[in-house]
């Protein structure tokens, strides 16, 4: 990090959670309020099932939330779906989109996340738009030029300032344990930073670029603290508030220590 965006973390529970749950979510908003996130903007994606609970307990506390798909279109004949508009309604101010998971799992294309970017823009939500290459691109030396073309073909060309979001999400690291290097993230990072200013002029200096990918308490200092780096993108970690706080915790610190 080092242009002064607030960092964030972001924790993506994925299909996890039931109300149970909700003393997580309870435990997170209470360590953030106790000062455990330091100058870090924390937001909790828990499934769609929880949102109007953990909005609930969020409420008043400086806790986002998040959801983790939207549909296109506002509202209509889509079941099962869900709208932008529908996660603002809920309490969200963010929304994940272009997950692997739904990239790979529900056919979800560039096209398709832009269309979704472009919704939550509608709907007055940030967006994190997931990048990233599978392990057989990235053996292949051809990583940089697919997270090239996904974001060329994600991000929506009308972006208000700060509301766009990019994780940069290696396939091959996401619970899996293994990470990239600290200097494939550096490059990554930075080759995003210049391609978002080439899609949104002026953007890319400012925007926050999270790393996300086999993100824990132990390798947060080391991934968290690169060039470029803005926060992180927290899946099975972000489950129990304990280790989700640890990963956030380092932002109490200074890059020094
Ligand atoms: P992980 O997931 O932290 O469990 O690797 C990250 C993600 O998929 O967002």
């Amino acid at each position: 990090m080092t242009h002064g965006a607030r960092p964030l973390v972001a924790g993506n529970w994925k299909m996890n959670g039931l109300r149970e749950s909700l003393t997580e979510a309870a435990a997170i908003c209470e360590a953030v309020a106790a000062g455990g996130a330091g100058k870090a903007e924390i937001v909790v994606c828990p499934p769609a099932t929880m949102l109007m609970a953990t909005a609930r307990i969020c409420e008043g506390t400086k806790v986002g939330l998040g959801g983790q798909d939207c549909h296109a279109e506002a509202s209509g004949a889509f079941t099962g779906d869900i709208s932008a508009e529908m996660l603002k309604d809920a309490g969200a101010t963010y929304v994940i989109l272009g997950h692997s998971e739904r990239r790979a799992g529900h056919h979800e294309t560039d096209k398709i996340v832009r269309a979704k970017a472009t919704a939550a823009m509608r709907a007055g939500l940030a967006a994190i738009i997931c990048v990233g290459e599978t392990r057989a691109a990235r053996d292949a030396g051809d990583a940089l030029s697919i997270v090239g073309v996904q974001l060329a073909g994600s991000i929506p060309e009308i972006s208000p300032p700060g509301r766009i979001v990019v994780a940069y999400e290696p396939v091959w690291a996401i619970g899996t344990g293994l990470t990239p290097t600290r200097q494939d993230i550096a490059e990554m990072h930075g080759f995003i930073r210049d391609r978002v200013n080439q899609h949104l002029p002026g953007q890319g200096a400012s925007m926050r670029i999270l790393y996300g990918g086999s993100v824990r308490p132990a390798n947060a200092a080391e991934l968290l603290w690169i060039d470029d780096v803005d926060g992180a993108l927290v899946g099975g970690a972000s489950l129990s508030s304990a280790e989700f706080m640890a990963i956030a915790g380092i932002y109490t610190k200074s890059r020094k220590d």
